[in-house]
């Protein structure tokens, strides 16, 4: 494609070292679509007459169904996906092939392509996320009767509602959603005809690319366009975040189906045994979950590395981007393969749940309050129950068991009032504030998160997508 300069031909170690078709021939498709958004905007402003653009689109369209039928082996001597269907439109066409390039490079040809794919693909993503929401809404919904204890510390704190604990993941997933939303809106814009750096001579219409291609407008600066991948970066942190939040569910998860905690009973399908000993229940997919998604932020430092020194516009060195990037969509798939199944199966076993806070004690902080509401300052509160609770430490004895007389005799201001409210149900029900664990406020947080996955998923939908399609 550059002979004209060189003397000799490239040499066979540097073809195979610098190929990229094991990094970009997944992106045949899309970079088809774009090389006929570019063809037609050829004949539109009347660089090729309407017919070579017809042409071009026809010899385009016929090369994406040899790709698509598997008659089309890529030659690494043509090194990357952009020259092998170059390559074979001239082959098909002859000299009009020969034209599609003109008023192109590499640099925005790669980068338009990249984002048309990334559009789709995050999109897709994005559905795959909004059903993980629309579980944990589920399981929220089920268990909003059941009480667990909380902790703080892994030291149980309060008693807390099983729907607001699986609404603390879901949240965490929603930041997800919006962070996701917007990686699609960095990299909701055109770079066709940025060149390769400099713009053209050419009276290209980016304009007209930009929209058949469902970009809302093309990039603003040609020289940032081609050097710039921060839209990858968006989408790295998006997956690294996502990948933390699976991390502490699944942590989470594998502790409480422990024998010590006992209170989450995880699917059989999506459990495996120990081949030496017989009465093993592993959480191995929770496991690899935790495991694997360190992989996300591992390969969000790898294109920071990359990009970090490197001069203004296209350097070589950014063929890398989409190798960590592979990977962290394909797990991301995998990741969603397991995890929102697995969670519609997970049980709450309710009575092993509460089992923890009989003896009351997690009803501490509500005395205090209780002391609180009599007019006691929260410090002198604090102090006066911390003396109650090691009192029952010392005698054995459960705050459940202690009669409004005994109750009387460790805290003068308690009255009749105080041993109704000491019931775990009781106490969460009672934490009203906006957010709180009281089921009330379950519910409408629960209402809340349901308008806001449909909201994620009207967004979704109005993404704007080519209007080529293959
Ligand atoms: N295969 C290259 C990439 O993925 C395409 C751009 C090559 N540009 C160049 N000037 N060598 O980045």
């Amino acid at each position: 494609m550059w002979k004209g300069r060189f003397t000799a031909e490239t040499a066979d170690v540097v073809l195979r070292f610098s190929q990229s078709l094991d990094l970009d021939w997944r992106l045949a498709k899309c970079d088809i679509v774009g090389s006929i958004a570019h063809a037609r905007m050829l004949g539109r402003v009347g660089l090729i007459t309407e017919k070579e653009s017809a042409d071009l689109e026809r010899g385009l369209r016929q090369v994406g169904q040899e790709i698509e039928a598997g008659d089309f082996t890529p030659r690494i001597d043509l090194e990357d996906v952009h020259m092998n269907i170059e390559s074979r439109l001239t082959a098909i066409l002859g000299p009009t092939g020969a034209k599609l390039h003109m008023g192109r490079s590499r640099n925005d040809q790669v980068a338009t392509t990249l984002r048309l794919f990334l559009k789709e693909t995050l999109v897709r993503i994005g559905r795959r996320l909004a059903e993980l929401q629309e579980t944990l809404l589920q399981l929220s919904a089920r268990d909003e009767a059941v009480l667990a204890p909380g902790y703080t510390h892994l030291q149980q704190a309060q008693p807390i509602s099983m729907g607001h604990y699986w609404l603390a993941h879901f949240q965490a997933f929603s930041r997800d959603a919006r962070r996701l939303l917007f990686a699609i809106e960095s990299l909701n814009e055109c770079p066709l005809g940025s060149g390769a750096l400099a713009g053209s001579t050419l009276p290209l219409d980016r304009f007209f690319t930009a929209e058949i291609l469902g970009f809302p407008k093309p990039t603003e600066n040609s020289l940032d366009t081609v050097g710039q991948r921060d839209y990858l970066l968006d989408i790295h942190g998006f997956c690294a975040t996502f990948g933390i939040h699976t991390s502490r569910l699944a942590e989470d998860l594998i502790l409480y189906s422990s024998q010590e905690f006992g209170w989450i009973r995880l699917p059989d399908d999506f459990c495996t045994g120990s081949s030496m000993m017989p009465q093993k229940k592993n959480p191995d997919v929770l496991e690899l979950l935790r495991g694997r998604t360190g992989q996300f932020v591992g390969h969000l430092v790898d294109l920071l590395v990359n990009l970090k020194g490197l001069p203004s516009t296209y350097d070589r060195d950014l063929q890398e981007d989409k190798r960590g990037l592979w990977e962290s969509l394909d797990l991301m798939e995998a990741v969603f393969s397991v995890l929102t199944p697995l969670l519609g199966k997970v049980e709450v076993v309710g009575e092993r749940a509460s089992a923890g806070f009989e003896n009351g004690l997690l009803l501490a902080t509500d005395v205090a309050e209780y002391l609180v509401l009599k007019g006691v300052p929260f410090r002198q509160a604090h102090e006066k129950v911390g003396k109650a609770v090691a009192w029952c430490i010392r005698e054995n004895r459960s705050f459940s068991s202690l009669s409004a007389g005994e109750w009387k005799d460790l805290l003068p201001e308690a009255e009749n009032d105080l041993p109704p409210l000491l019931d775990p149900r009781v106490s969460v029900s009672r934490r009203q504030t906006f957010g709180g664990t009281g089921f009330s406020q379950v519910a409408s947080q629960r209402a809340r998160g349901e308008g806001a996955v449909a909201s994620f998923r009207e967004a979704l939908s109005s993404v704007p997508g080519s209007a080529i399609v293959l």
